[in-house]
Protein backbone atom coordinates (compact mmCIF):
# COMPACT_ATOMS: atom_id res chain seq x y z
CA UNK A 1 0.00 0.00 0.00
CA UNK A 2 1.53 3.41 -0.60
CA UNK A 3 0.22 6.24 1.17
CA UNK A 4 -1.71 7.67 -1.13
CA UNK A 5 -4.38 5.54 0.07
CA UNK A 6 -7.96 6.86 0.24
CA UNK A 7 -11.02 5.15 1.32
CA UNK A 8 -12.18 5.13 -2.47
CA UNK A 9 -8.88 3.56 -3.37
CA UNK A 10 -10.42 -0.12 -3.12
CA UNK A 11 -12.51 0.80 -6.19
CA UNK A 12 -10.28 0.42 -8.66
CA UNK A 13 -9.49 -3.40 -7.41
CA UNK A 14 -11.45 -6.39 -8.04
CA UNK A 15 -14.34 -6.75 -5.85
CA UNK A 16 -15.91 -10.29 -4.75
CA UNK A 17 -19.39 -10.22 -3.27
CA UNK A 18 -20.42 -6.45 -3.64
CA UNK A 19 -23.68 -6.21 -5.84
CA UNK A 20 -22.93 -4.36 -9.30
CA UNK A 21 -26.68 -4.66 -10.36
CA UNK A 22 -28.54 -1.49 -8.73
CA UNK A 23 -31.59 -1.04 -10.77
CA UNK A 24 -30.60 2.58 -10.59
CA UNK A 25 -27.06 3.20 -10.38
CA UNK A 26 -27.35 6.85 -9.45
CA UNK A 27 -29.68 5.63 -6.32
CA UNK A 28 -26.76 3.82 -4.52
CA UNK A 29 -24.76 6.79 -5.29
CA UNK A 30 -27.19 8.99 -3.94
CA UNK A 31 -27.35 7.02 -0.63
CA UNK A 32 -23.69 6.60 0.13
CA UNK A 33 -23.39 10.55 0.12
CA UNK A 34 -26.76 10.26 2.24
CA UNK A 35 -24.57 7.61 4.70
CA UNK A 36 -21.51 10.29 4.29
CA UNK A 37 -23.15 13.19 6.27
CA UNK A 38 -24.01 10.38 9.32
CA UNK A 39 -22.86 10.80 12.18
CA UNK A 40 -20.26 8.28 13.25
CA UNK A 41 -21.29 4.82 15.10
CA UNK A 42 -18.43 4.94 17.05
CA UNK A 43 -15.15 6.72 17.96
CA UNK A 44 -11.82 6.01 17.16
CA UNK A 45 -10.64 5.82 20.74
CA UNK A 46 -13.59 3.18 21.72
CA UNK A 47 -11.27 1.51 18.55
CA UNK A 48 -8.12 2.05 19.91
CA UNK A 49 -8.81 0.58 23.49
CA UNK A 50 -10.73 -2.65 21.53
CA UNK A 51 -7.39 -2.90 19.77
CA UNK A 52 -5.58 -2.65 23.11
CA UNK A 53 -7.19 -5.35 24.99
CA UNK A 54 -6.83 -7.59 21.56
CA UNK A 55 -3.27 -7.09 22.47
CA UNK A 56 -3.99 -8.40 25.82
CA UNK A 57 -5.55 -11.39 24.26
CA UNK A 58 -2.10 -11.25 21.30
CA UNK A 59 0.05 -11.67 24.63
CA UNK A 60 -2.13 -14.35 26.32
CA UNK A 61 -3.56 -12.15 29.03
CA UNK A 62 -7.29 -11.86 27.95
CA UNK A 63 -10.11 -13.99 25.96
CA UNK A 64 -11.83 -12.95 22.87
CA UNK A 65 -15.32 -13.70 23.16
CA UNK A 66 -16.97 -12.65 19.82
CA UNK A 67 -20.91 -13.75 18.93
CA UNK A 68 -24.15 -12.79 17.17
CA UNK A 69 -26.48 -13.50 14.65
CA UNK A 70 -25.35 -14.64 11.04
CA UNK A 71 -27.10 -11.72 9.50
CA UNK A 72 -28.72 -9.23 11.61
CA UNK A 73 -32.28 -8.60 9.65
CA UNK A 74 -34.93 -6.35 9.91
CA UNK A 75 -37.59 -8.93 11.26
CA UNK A 76 -35.81 -9.78 14.12
CA UNK A 77 -35.14 -6.42 15.14
CA UNK A 78 -36.74 -5.75 18.69
CA UNK A 79 -35.34 -4.24 22.19
CA UNK A 80 -35.45 -8.59 23.28
CA UNK A 81 -33.55 -9.97 21.07
CA UNK A 82 -30.45 -7.27 21.36
CA UNK A 83 -31.09 -7.65 25.03
CA UNK A 84 -30.98 -11.29 24.95
CA UNK A 85 -28.09 -12.21 23.52
CA UNK A 86 -26.32 -9.61 25.21
CA UNK A 87 -26.76 -10.43 28.41
CA UNK A 88 -26.00 -14.32 26.81
CA UNK A 89 -22.74 -13.01 26.07
CA UNK A 90 -22.20 -11.38 29.99
CA UNK A 91 -22.98 -15.28 31.07
CA UNK A 92 -20.99 -16.56 28.74
CA UNK A 93 -18.05 -14.36 29.63
CA UNK A 94 -18.76 -15.11 33.33
CA UNK A 95 -18.30 -18.46 33.19
CA UNK A 96 -15.20 -17.81 31.05
CA UNK A 97 -13.74 -15.39 33.11
CA UNK A 98 -14.29 -17.48 36.29
CA UNK A 99 -12.73 -20.80 34.87
CA UNK A 100 -9.60 -19.12 33.16
CA UNK A 101 -9.11 -16.34 35.51
CA UNK A 102 -8.78 -13.97 32.80
CA UNK A 103 -10.66 -10.53 31.81
CA UNK A 104 -12.65 -11.70 28.36
CA UNK A 105 -13.52 -9.19 26.21
CA UNK A 106 -16.64 -9.04 24.27
CA UNK A 107 -17.42 -8.61 20.89
CA UNK A 108 -20.53 -8.73 19.35
CA UNK A 109 -21.75 -9.41 16.00
CA UNK A 110 -24.11 -7.08 16.12
CA UNK A 111 -24.95 -3.29 14.89
CA UNK A 112 -24.34 -3.90 11.42
CA UNK A 113 -23.62 -7.30 10.57
CA UNK A 114 -26.31 -7.48 7.51
CA UNK A 115 -24.27 -7.98 4.38
CA UNK A 116 -23.61 -12.08 2.98
CA UNK A 117 -21.09 -13.46 0.86
CA UNK A 118 -23.01 -16.02 -0.84
CA UNK A 119 -22.21 -19.30 -2.73
CA UNK A 120 -23.86 -18.89 -5.27
CA UNK A 121 -25.10 -15.41 -7.13
CA UNK A 122 -28.73 -17.48 -7.79
CA UNK A 123 -31.12 -19.63 -6.63
CA UNK A 124 -33.28 -21.66 -8.07
CA UNK A 125 -36.73 -23.10 -6.99
CA UNK A 126 -39.20 -24.98 -9.02
CA UNK A 127 -37.46 -23.70 -12.16
CA UNK A 128 -37.30 -19.79 -11.27
CA UNK A 129 -34.02 -18.48 -11.23
CA UNK A 130 -33.81 -15.36 -8.76
CA UNK A 131 -30.97 -13.40 -7.74
CA UNK A 132 -29.86 -14.99 -4.54
CA UNK A 133 -30.62 -12.97 -0.83
CA UNK A 134 -27.43 -11.14 0.12
CA UNK A 135 -28.41 -9.38 3.22
CA UNK A 136 -31.01 -7.17 4.42
CA UNK A 137 -28.97 -4.29 3.84
CA UNK A 138 -28.69 -5.28 0.02
CA UNK A 139 -32.63 -7.04 -0.86
CA UNK A 140 -35.63 -8.91 0.81
CA UNK A 141 -34.94 -12.66 1.56
CA UNK A 142 -38.56 -13.28 -0.12
CA UNK A 143 -38.44 -15.59 -3.19
CA UNK A 144 -39.75 -12.91 -6.08
CA UNK A 145 -37.95 -10.81 -8.32
CA UNK A 146 -39.14 -7.53 -6.37
CA UNK A 147 -37.54 -8.91 -2.93
CA UNK A 148 -34.54 -10.55 -4.96
CA UNK A 149 -33.68 -6.69 -6.66
CA UNK A 150 -31.06 -4.82 -4.69
CA UNK A 151 -32.32 -1.73 -3.13
CA UNK A 152 -30.03 1.08 -2.00
CA UNK A 153 -32.36 2.21 0.52
CA UNK A 154 -32.18 -0.24 2.64
CA UNK A 155 -28.74 0.71 3.25
CA UNK A 156 -30.11 3.63 4.88
CA UNK A 157 -32.37 1.55 7.05
CA UNK A 158 -29.75 -1.18 8.31
CA UNK A 159 -27.48 2.01 9.47
CA UNK A 160 -31.07 3.29 11.52
CA UNK A 161 -31.34 -0.20 12.63
CA UNK A 162 -27.45 -0.37 13.56
CA UNK A 163 -27.59 2.92 15.35
CA UNK A 164 -30.35 2.25 17.55
CA UNK A 165 -29.20 -1.58 18.63
CA UNK A 166 -25.76 -0.24 19.47
CA UNK A 167 -27.71 2.70 21.45
CA UNK A 168 -29.98 0.04 23.47
CA UNK A 169 -26.12 -1.93 24.12
CA UNK A 170 -24.31 0.97 24.93
CA UNK A 171 -27.47 1.45 27.59
CA UNK A 172 -27.21 -2.11 28.69
CA UNK A 173 -23.30 -2.05 29.12
CA UNK A 174 -23.58 1.47 31.20
CA UNK A 175 -26.39 1.87 32.82
CA UNK A 176 -26.69 -0.95 35.52
CA UNK A 177 -27.86 -3.47 33.16
CA UNK A 178 -24.51 -5.33 32.85
CA UNK A 179 -23.71 -4.50 37.22
CA UNK A 180 -22.36 -7.64 37.98
CA UNK A 181 -24.64 -7.82 41.45
CA UNK A 182 -27.03 -8.47 38.61
CA UNK A 183 -25.52 -12.16 37.64
CA UNK A 184 -28.29 -14.00 38.56
CA UNK A 185 -30.64 -12.09 36.63
CA UNK A 186 -29.06 -12.79 33.15
CA UNK A 187 -30.51 -16.42 33.24
CA UNK A 188 -32.84 -16.28 30.20
CA UNK A 189 -36.00 -18.00 30.68
CA UNK A 190 -36.17 -21.05 29.00
CA UNK A 191 -32.54 -21.97 29.68
CA UNK A 192 -32.97 -21.36 33.38
CA UNK A 193 -34.44 -24.89 34.13
CA UNK A 194 -31.69 -26.82 31.31
CA UNK A 195 -28.45 -28.04 33.07
CA UNK A 196 -26.82 -25.15 31.86
CA UNK A 197 -29.57 -22.79 33.92
CA UNK A 198 -28.68 -24.80 37.15
CA UNK A 199 -24.61 -24.64 36.55
CA UNK A 200 -25.12 -21.29 35.89
CA UNK A 201 -26.85 -20.67 39.03
CA UNK A 202 -24.05 -22.11 40.74
CA UNK A 203 -21.51 -20.44 39.58
CA UNK A 204 -23.57 -16.90 40.16
CA UNK A 205 -23.97 -17.87 43.75
CA UNK A 206 -20.15 -18.28 44.13
CA UNK A 207 -20.02 -14.77 42.58
CA UNK A 208 -23.14 -13.14 45.00
CA UNK A 209 -21.41 -14.36 47.78
CA UNK A 210 -17.79 -13.04 46.87
CA UNK A 211 -19.72 -9.84 45.81
CA UNK A 212 -21.43 -9.71 49.16
CA UNK A 213 -17.70 -10.07 50.89
CA UNK A 214 -15.94 -7.21 49.09
CA UNK A 215 -19.29 -4.66 49.66
CA UNK A 216 -18.21 -6.00 53.61
CA UNK A 217 -14.96 -4.53 53.28
CA UNK A 218 -16.00 -1.71 50.98
CA UNK A 219 -15.69 -2.43 47.47
CA UNK A 220 -18.56 -2.04 46.08
CA UNK A 221 -20.51 -0.79 42.78
CA UNK A 222 -19.80 3.12 43.74
CA UNK A 223 -16.42 2.91 45.30
CA UNK A 224 -15.49 0.60 41.94
CA UNK A 225 -17.27 1.29 38.81
CA UNK A 226 -15.65 -1.74 36.73
CA UNK A 227 -18.58 -3.95 38.96
CA UNK A 228 -21.29 -1.73 37.83
CA UNK A 229 -20.52 -1.44 33.28
CA UNK A 230 -18.56 -3.81 31.34
CA UNK A 231 -16.59 -2.75 28.45
CA UNK A 232 -18.74 -3.97 24.65
CA UNK A 233 -17.68 -4.15 21.31
CA UNK A 234 -19.44 -4.16 18.07
CA UNK A 235 -18.04 -5.94 15.06
CA UNK A 236 -18.74 -7.01 11.28
CA UNK A 237 -17.81 -8.24 8.23
CA UNK A 238 -16.15 -5.20 5.83
CA UNK A 239 -18.12 -6.81 2.66
CA UNK A 240 -20.09 -4.02 1.54
CA UNK A 241 -17.48 -1.10 0.97
CA UNK A 242 -19.47 1.52 -0.56
CA UNK A 243 -21.14 1.29 2.89
CA UNK A 244 -17.49 1.20 4.96
CA UNK A 245 -16.24 3.82 2.54
CA UNK A 246 -19.06 6.25 3.59
CA UNK A 247 -18.67 5.62 7.31
CA UNK A 248 -14.82 6.18 7.31
CA UNK A 249 -13.62 9.37 8.73
CA UNK A 250 -10.57 11.14 10.24
CA UNK A 251 -9.96 10.72 13.45
CA UNK A 252 -9.35 14.41 14.79
CA UNK A 253 -7.13 13.13 17.81
CA UNK A 254 -4.57 10.80 15.65
CA UNK A 255 -5.21 12.24 12.12
CA UNK A 256 -5.88 8.54 10.88
CA UNK A 257 -8.48 6.95 9.24
CA UNK A 258 -11.28 4.87 11.01
CA UNK A 259 -14.31 3.26 9.53
CA UNK A 260 -16.52 4.54 12.36
CA UNK A 261 -19.25 2.01 11.24
CA UNK A 262 -18.05 -0.63 14.61
CA UNK A 263 -15.15 -1.27 16.53
CA UNK A 264 -13.75 -3.88 14.70
CA UNK A 265 -14.27 -5.34 11.20
CA UNK A 266 -12.94 -8.41 9.58
CA UNK A 267 -12.62 -9.73 6.03
CA UNK A 268 -14.74 -12.96 5.27
CA UNK A 269 -13.03 -16.13 3.88
CA UNK A 270 -14.07 -15.43 0.13
CA UNK A 271 -12.84 -11.67 0.26
CA UNK A 272 -9.64 -11.94 1.22
CA UNK A 273 -7.58 -11.82 -2.24
CA UNK A 274 -4.57 -10.11 -1.33
CA UNK A 275 -4.39 -7.71 -4.44
CA UNK A 276 -8.20 -7.18 -3.95
CA UNK A 277 -10.49 -4.31 -2.90
CA UNK A 278 -11.75 -5.59 0.67
CA UNK A 279 -8.03 -5.89 2.29
CA UNK A 280 -6.89 -2.89 0.44
CA UNK A 281 -10.03 -1.59 2.13
CA UNK A 282 -8.55 -2.49 5.76
CA UNK A 283 -4.87 -1.90 5.13
CA UNK A 284 -5.94 1.83 5.68
CA UNK A 285 -8.39 2.01 8.37
CA UNK A 286 -6.93 1.97 11.74
CA UNK A 287 -9.60 0.18 13.49
CA UNK A 288 -8.51 -3.76 14.98
CA UNK A 289 -8.91 -5.93 11.59
CA UNK A 290 -9.85 -9.37 11.80
CA UNK A 291 -9.45 -11.95 8.86
CA UNK A 292 -11.02 -15.73 8.40
CA UNK A 293 -8.46 -18.63 7.95
CA UNK A 294 -9.93 -21.83 5.80
CA UNK A 295 -8.35 -24.55 4.81
CA UNK A 296 -7.03 -23.54 1.94
CA UNK A 297 -4.57 -21.35 3.04
CA UNK A 298 -0.97 -22.03 3.10
CA UNK A 299 1.51 -20.74 5.47
CA UNK A 300 3.60 -18.49 3.16
CA UNK A 301 -0.02 -17.19 1.90
CA UNK A 302 -0.97 -16.37 5.75
CA UNK A 303 2.37 -14.39 6.35
CA UNK A 304 2.06 -12.09 3.45
CA UNK A 305 -1.80 -11.68 4.81
CA UNK A 306 -0.93 -10.24 8.05
CA UNK A 307 2.01 -8.06 6.73
CA UNK A 308 0.04 -6.51 4.33
CA UNK A 309 -2.69 -5.90 7.22
CA UNK A 310 -0.57 -5.56 10.01
CA UNK A 311 3.31 -4.07 8.55
CA UNK A 312 3.96 -2.85 12.25
CA UNK A 313 3.13 -5.93 13.86
CA UNK A 314 1.07 -4.30 16.09
CA UNK A 315 -0.38 -6.60 18.80
CA UNK A 316 -4.05 -6.25 18.85
CA UNK A 317 -4.21 -5.39 15.22
CA UNK A 318 -4.79 -8.22 13.62
CA UNK A 319 -7.03 -11.21 14.77
CA UNK A 320 -7.09 -14.36 13.04
CA UNK A 321 -10.25 -16.57 13.06
CA UNK A 322 -9.84 -20.12 12.08
CA UNK A 323 -12.35 -22.05 10.19
CA UNK A 324 -11.47 -25.16 9.17
CA UNK A 325 -14.51 -27.51 10.54
CA UNK A 326 -13.76 -30.58 12.57
CA UNK A 327 -12.25 -32.88 10.25
CA UNK A 328 -9.93 -30.73 8.67
CA UNK A 329 -8.15 -28.22 12.05
CA UNK A 330 -5.79 -30.74 12.51
CA UNK A 331 -4.25 -31.16 9.22
CA UNK A 332 -4.05 -27.52 8.50
CA UNK A 333 -3.80 -25.21 11.64
CA UNK A 334 -0.51 -26.51 13.67
CA UNK A 335 1.51 -25.55 10.36
CA UNK A 336 -0.17 -22.36 10.05
CA UNK A 337 0.19 -21.66 14.02
CA UNK A 338 3.90 -22.71 13.83
CA UNK A 339 4.85 -20.25 11.05
CA UNK A 340 2.96 -17.25 12.77
CA UNK A 341 5.20 -18.24 16.00
CA UNK A 342 8.52 -18.94 14.06
CA UNK A 343 8.22 -15.38 12.14
CA UNK A 344 7.41 -13.81 15.53
CA UNK A 345 3.95 -12.45 14.17
CA UNK A 346 1.94 -10.33 16.86
CA UNK A 347 -1.50 -11.60 16.09
CA UNK A 348 -4.83 -13.04 18.21
CA UNK A 349 -5.48 -16.56 17.17
CA UNK A 350 -9.19 -16.99 17.54
CA UNK A 351 -11.52 -19.92 16.39
CA UNK A 352 -14.77 -19.73 14.43
CA UNK A 353 -16.04 -23.39 14.76
CA UNK A 354 -18.89 -22.46 12.72
CA UNK A 355 -18.25 -22.06 9.41
CA UNK A 356 -16.03 -25.09 8.39
CA UNK A 357 -19.22 -27.31 10.18
CA UNK A 358 -22.17 -26.67 7.67
CA UNK A 359 -23.90 -30.02 6.39
CA UNK A 360 -27.74 -30.12 5.02
CA UNK A 361 -30.10 -32.27 7.56
CA UNK A 362 -31.81 -35.36 6.59
CA UNK A 363 -34.95 -32.70 6.53
CA UNK A 364 -33.11 -30.55 4.14
CA UNK A 365 -32.22 -27.86 6.81
CA UNK A 366 -28.63 -26.27 6.80
CA UNK A 367 -27.12 -26.71 10.26
CA UNK A 368 -24.44 -27.61 12.40
CA UNK A 369 -23.97 -30.37 14.80
CA UNK A 370 -22.78 -29.40 18.04
CA UNK A 371 -20.22 -31.83 18.95
CA UNK A 372 -18.11 -30.77 15.43
CA UNK A 373 -18.51 -27.18 17.10
CA UNK A 374 -17.44 -28.12 20.01
CA UNK A 375 -14.68 -30.98 18.64
CA UNK A 376 -13.12 -27.77 16.67
CA UNK A 377 -12.96 -25.67 19.63
CA UNK A 378 -11.43 -28.28 21.73
CA UNK A 379 -8.71 -29.25 19.00
CA UNK A 380 -7.80 -25.65 18.16
CA UNK A 381 -7.03 -25.37 21.90
CA UNK A 382 -4.67 -28.44 21.99
CA UNK A 383 -3.32 -27.40 18.90
CA UNK A 384 -2.78 -24.09 20.52
CA UNK A 385 -1.43 -25.60 23.34
CA UNK A 386 0.88 -27.72 21.59
CA UNK A 387 2.46 -24.84 19.62
CA UNK A 388 2.93 -22.76 22.61
CA UNK A 389 0.23 -20.61 21.23
CA UNK A 390 -2.37 -18.98 23.39
CA UNK A 391 -5.62 -19.92 22.05
CA UNK A 392 -6.92 -16.62 22.20
CA UNK A 393 -11.25 -16.55 21.62
CA UNK A 394 -13.76 -17.49 19.65
CA UNK A 395 -16.41 -16.01 16.99
CA UNK A 396 -19.71 -17.94 17.33
CA UNK A 397 -22.58 -17.74 15.49
CA UNK A 398 -25.55 -17.78 18.17
CA UNK A 399 -28.84 -15.56 19.74
CA UNK A 400 -30.35 -15.48 22.83
CA UNK A 401 -33.05 -16.87 21.39
CA UNK A 402 -34.63 -20.34 21.90
CA UNK A 403 -34.16 -21.49 18.25
CA UNK A 404 -33.69 -25.07 16.60
CA UNK A 405 -30.72 -24.21 14.14
CA UNK A 406 -28.09 -26.79 15.43
CA UNK A 407 -28.78 -29.64 16.10
CA UNK A 408 -27.31 -31.50 19.47
CA UNK A 409 -26.41 -30.19 22.34
CA UNK A 410 -27.79 -31.30 25.96
CA UNK A 411 -31.37 -31.22 24.51
CA UNK A 412 -30.10 -33.63 21.94
CA UNK A 413 -31.98 -31.68 18.91
CA UNK A 414 -32.55 -33.98 16.33
CA UNK A 415 -33.20 -33.29 12.29
CA UNK A 416 -36.92 -33.29 12.85
CA UNK A 417 -36.27 -30.45 15.28
CA UNK A 418 -34.83 -28.13 13.25
CA UNK A 419 -38.29 -27.34 11.39
CA UNK A 420 -39.79 -26.18 14.83
CA UNK A 421 -38.01 -22.27 15.13
CA UNK A 422 -36.04 -22.44 11.91
CA UNK A 423 -35.42 -18.38 11.95
CA UNK A 424 -31.76 -17.89 11.04
CA UNK A 425 -31.28 -15.28 7.92
CA UNK A 426 -28.80 -17.17 6.95
CA UNK A 427 -26.30 -19.72 8.75
CA UNK A 428 -27.69 -21.81 11.72
CA UNK A 429 -26.88 -20.07 14.94
CA UNK A 430 -26.48 -22.15 18.27
CA UNK A 431 -29.45 -21.04 20.58
CA UNK A 432 -28.54 -19.39 24.25
CA UNK A 433 -28.74 -23.20 25.96
CA UNK A 434 -26.22 -24.82 23.18
CA UNK A 435 -23.98 -21.43 23.46
CA UNK A 436 -23.68 -21.45 27.19
CA UNK A 437 -23.14 -25.30 27.55
CA UNK A 438 -20.35 -24.82 25.16
CA UNK A 439 -18.99 -21.99 27.21
CA UNK A 440 -19.03 -24.62 30.03
CA UNK A 441 -17.33 -27.08 27.82
CA UNK A 442 -14.95 -24.44 26.60
CA UNK A 443 -13.96 -23.44 29.97
CA UNK A 444 -13.25 -26.94 31.62
CA UNK A 445 -10.63 -27.82 28.32
CA UNK A 446 -8.90 -24.41 28.85
CA UNK A 447 -8.73 -25.22 32.56
CA UNK A 448 -7.48 -28.52 31.62
CA UNK A 449 -5.13 -27.84 29.09
CA UNK A 450 -3.36 -25.13 31.04
CA UNK A 451 -2.54 -27.07 33.70
CA UNK A 452 -1.15 -29.63 31.30
CA UNK A 453 2.56 -29.22 30.77
CA UNK A 454 2.82 -28.05 27.16
CA UNK A 455 4.54 -30.17 24.64
CA UNK A 456 5.80 -26.76 22.95
CA UNK A 457 9.67 -27.03 22.96
CA UNK A 458 10.45 -24.04 24.60
C1 LIG B 1 -19.56 -15.37 8.33
O1 LIG B 1 -18.81 -15.10 9.28
O2 LIG B 1 -20.80 -15.28 8.38
C2 LIG B 1 -18.95 -15.90 7.08
C3 LIG B 1 -19.53 -15.76 5.89
O3 LIG B 1 -17.80 -16.55 7.32
P1 LIG B 1 -16.63 -17.03 6.33
O4 LIG B 1 -16.15 -15.79 5.65
O5 LIG B 1 -15.63 -17.61 7.26
O6 LIG B 1 -17.22 -18.04 5.41
CO1 LIG C 1 -22.31 -17.15 8.83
Amino acid sequence: MTSRWTPSSWRSLPAKHIPSDYPEPAAITAVEAELRRMPPLVFAGEARRLKSQLGEVAQGRAFLLQGGDCAESFKEFAADNIRDTFRLILQMAVVLTFAGGKPVVKVGRMAGQFAKPRSSPVEVKDGVELPSYRGDNINGMGFSAQERAPDPQRLLKAYGQSAATLNLLRAFATGGYADLHNVHRWNLGFVEHSPQGARYRELSNKISETLNFMDAIGVNSVSNPALHQVEFFTSHEALLLGYEEALTRVDSTSGDWYDTSAHLVWIGERTRQLDGAHINFCQGIKNPIGIKVGPTVEPDELIRLIDALNPQNEAGRLTLYGRFGSDKIEARLPALMATTKREGREVVWAIDPMHGNTLTASTGYKTRPFDRILAEVRSFIEIANAQGVHPGGVHLEMTGQNVTECTGGARALSDIDLGDRYHTHCDPRLNADQALELSFLIAEKLKVDRSAPSQAAE
